[in-house]
């Protein structure tokens, strides 16, 4: 970069001086398009129960899901993602609800779908660990993971969820070779326009723990996601990993978590000519909410954080202050 002139005749604070002019000036803008809302689902009716290690955060019975859309609708959220809390009596070893028609996810779609039309989009992830007994994302065999059986699976889960009306198909449990077979199978089912949405780089993290406990998959997890989900201190890899979803297919990636990996979303940005998401992830939300409920930050801070990602370079945020913000940016 060459700079010219200098100092007293060069002063940037000019451009500063006044709320107009740093408007005029300013590079980045977030808007309600970059928000992704995420909502947690769960059985029974007539009912919206608090996520503890979430404040601020519920879950609701499909029944209430309207609530919520309604609100994402009015402020032009452009997507949801849908993440359910299966009860423990259906969860088994290979997570077999997750291939249930009338599973909590499905139920929601359907609704959604019926009630809103394309007024709002619809994203699912597909993994198996909402309804693995173990936790996992996918098929547990003498204490490995399955790779391949565990695809197997989520091609079926990613087919139900599309013929339910699902848009974006998110496989976010980091199996190696899913992309490329989950899209075959969507497109030889007629489903050539269901966009993917790959967690192509989503790192082992404990910024999760709060979600495990939403969704109900803390305390049976056994181990961790080590041989999955990528080591944090690796940024090459996730440059491989989004390079090989591309090529399989993905209309999208993720990065994952957010805020501790804007390094990430910015070199994956200046590599890849395609939209990049990130996630903040509960543990991100959790942290910040509990601060500035206990005055030790003020709210503005959520703007910040969210603006941080849109300068990395991320085309949108799945945040769980999506609705806050779209409220507050209205
Ligand atoms: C699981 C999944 C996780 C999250 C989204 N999908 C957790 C995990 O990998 O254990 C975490 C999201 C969050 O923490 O907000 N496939």
């Amino acid at each position: 970069m060459i700079i010219t002139g200098k100092y007293p005749n060069l002063r940037l604070r000019r451009n500063r001086k006044t709320d107009w002019s740093r408007r005029l000036v300013q590079e980045n803008n977030l808007s309600v398009n970059d928000l992704i809302l995420p909502i947690f689902i769960v059985d029974g009716k007539n009912k919206i129960e608090s996520v503890k290690s979430m404040p601020g955060i519920y879950r609701h019975t499909v029944d209430k899901i309207p609530l919520i859309i309604d609100r994402a609708v009015k402020y032009k959220i452009p997507m949801v993602a849908l993440f359910p809390h299966t009860s423990s009596k259906l969860k088994n070893n290979s997570g077999l609800e997750a291939i249930n028609e009338n599973n909590l996810i499905c139920k929601a779609i359907r609704l959604i779908k019926k009630k809103y039309k394309n007024k709002i989009g619809i994203m699912c992830d597909v993994a198996l660990d909402p309804y693995t007994s173990h936790g996992h994302d996918g098929l547990l065999e003498k204490g490995k993971i399955l790779n391949d059986e565990t695809i197997e699976i989520l091609i079926r889960q990613s087919l139900l969820q599309a013929e339910m009306g699902c848009d974006v198909i998110a496989p976010s449990d980091m199996m190696d070779g899913r992309i490329g077979k989950i899209r075959k199978a969507l497109d030889k089912n007629k489903f050539q326009n269901v966009q993917i949405l790959s967690y192509a780089a989503k790192y082992a993290s404990s910024f999760y723990g709060p979600f495990r406990e939403a969704v109900g998959s803390k305390r049976s997890l056994k181990g961790d996601k080590k041989t999955y989900q990528m080591d944090f201190n690796n940024s090459a890899e996730a440059l491989r990993e989004i390079a090989l979803d591309i090529k399989e297919g993905a209309d999208m990636v993720m990065i994952k978590p957010g805020m501790p990996y804007l390094d990430i979303i910015k070199s994956a940005k200046e590599n890849f000519k395609i939209p990049i998401l990130a996630y903040q992830v509960s543990g991100e939300y959790s942290m910040i909410k509990n601060a500035i409920n206990k005055k030790i930050v003020d709210k503005n801070i959520i703007i910040e954080t969210l603006s941080a990602f849109k300068r990395a370079g991320a085309s949108a945020v799945v945040t769980y202050f999506a609705d806050e913000v779209a409220k507050f940016l209205e």
